[in-house]
Formats: C-alpha cells, structure tokens, sequence
C-alpha cells in the first residue's frame, strides 16, 4: 500500500501501527479523529511531501521516493533524522538498559550469563552512541552546510575541502556494523540462552531489541536511500557550480 495525502490518518496507523513513534516524532498526537494526512499535515505546519516520504519508507521497505527526492530541504531530514537519535537515546536504550539490570531480582539465571549480556549490551550502546555522534557532529552539519551553499551560490571553501575529505559514500558502509552488533545480541539470547526455569523476562528483552532494530533499520535506510541519494545530487550540483 502506497501511503496518499487524502487517506485518513487513523486508517493508516489501523494498518501499520509501527508508525505511531514516527508521526509521533513529527509532532501528531493520538486523538487525530477522522482527519486526512493532509488535513494534519496544514494543521500543524508539516510540509506534505516529506510526511508522506518518510511514513512510506517505514512502511515498504521497497519504497524508493525518486521523483520526490528533490521536493524538500535535506535539512528537513536531517532536522527529523535528529529527533529520531533522541528518541533512541533518550527512551528506548534506556528502557533495554533498565530491563537488562534488573534481570538478577526476576530470573534464577547464572551470574556469568548476566554478566555477559550486560557487557555485550553496553558494547552496543557505545557503539550506536559512537556513530550517532560522529552523524551529529560531522556528517550532518557537512550536509546543512552544503545545502545553504547550492542555495546562495556562494561555497566556502570550507564546503570544498570537506568535500575532498570526506565522501558521502564511505557513509553507507558504517550502518552495518552497528546493525551486526545488535543481531549478535540478539542471539546470545536466542542460540545461546542456558537453560532457566523462566523464559519471559528474556522474551521481553527480545520483543524490545527487536523494535529498536526495526526502528533503527529503518532509519538508516532513509539515511541510505534518502538522505545519501540528495548530498550525491548537492555534490554535483557544487562541482559543477565551481566550474
Ligand atoms: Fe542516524
Ligand atoms: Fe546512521
């Protein structure tokens, strides 16, 4: 199903309801009524495109928004790319976190295994943290920087050397050891569990490492196929602007 602007909202969500933390993000609290996309999207300043770009990436993992790519502002992205960061961060690590550290009072499972999810999981932790901060701190001001660049048509030369320095296709490839990282845990409880005579505080943790993957995935996939497709296009634009 391809996500439209005159669809109800409600409808939407009745369908995917993974989509509650994204428009969520956008600012679109529950309560929406029988409003439209587009309705919403004018009640609370949200460009449309964008909205409907971004639920239609979470939703098929096959959508590719080609001829929508160049409809709005990659700062838009980023700005949305951000909160996302926060949000797993801020809540959804934390509540794992808070999960794995109570596991001694609610299982009869060996010191030894606790002690190892808990170190693998703070491996992880540190591992999402460095790469969400190296986007903050590096990829993304780059890419702001080069929008305001095409935009006035004048490039710092700062823009420039950046450019030399660093491409936007070494990017790609960091995703993946971050998502291995997080399978590995995964399986230490799925392969790897000794045996215990209750499952379930497991079986909780599994159920949320598998959101925040889901989550997490698609997340770099618009950072792959969205975000990645547009400073490709900026990139050209600059060199030729050179020229
Ligand atoms: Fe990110
Ligand atoms: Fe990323």
């Amino acid at each position: 199903m391809l996500i439209q602007k005159e669809m109800k909202l409600a409808d939407v969500i009745h369908h995917d309801h993974f989509l509650i933390p994204v428009i969520n993000r956008f600012g679109i609290h529950l309560g929406f009524g029988d409003k439209t996309i587009d309705e919403l999207c004018r009640e609370n300043d949200i460009n449309t495109i964008f909205f409907l770009t971004i639920l239609n990436a979470y939703h098929d993992h096959e959508y590719f928004p080609k001829k929508h790519l160049q409809s709005f502002p990659a700062s838009l992205l980023v700005n949305y790319l951000l909160k996302s960061h926060q949000y797993y961060l801020d809540e959804k690590v934390p509540e794992i976190e808070k999960l794995i550290v109570s596991l001694p009072d609610e299982t009869d499972m060996d010191n030894g295994t606790l002690t190892l999810l808990e170190n693998f999981f703070s491996e992880y932790k540190q591992e999402l943290i460095n790469h969400i901060r190296r986007e903050e701190d590096l990829v993304y001001p780059y890419i702001v920087e080069m929008e305001k660049a095409v935009s006035s048509g004048v490039i710092p030369d700062s823009v420039f050397k950046q450019m030399a320095d660093y491409s936007i296709t070494d990017y790609e490839a960091e995703h993946e050891n971050v998502e291995e990282k997080l399978f590995d845990l995964k399986n230490i409880i799925i392969k790897y569990l000794p045996e215990t005579k209750d499952d379930r505080p497991f079986f909780k943790i599994l159920k949320e490492l598998f959101a925040l993957e889901n989550d997490l995935n698609d997340h770099s996939r618009i950072e792959d196929l969205i975000l990645v497709p547009k400073v490709e296009a900026m990139e050209r634009k600059l060199k030729s602007m050179k020229r």
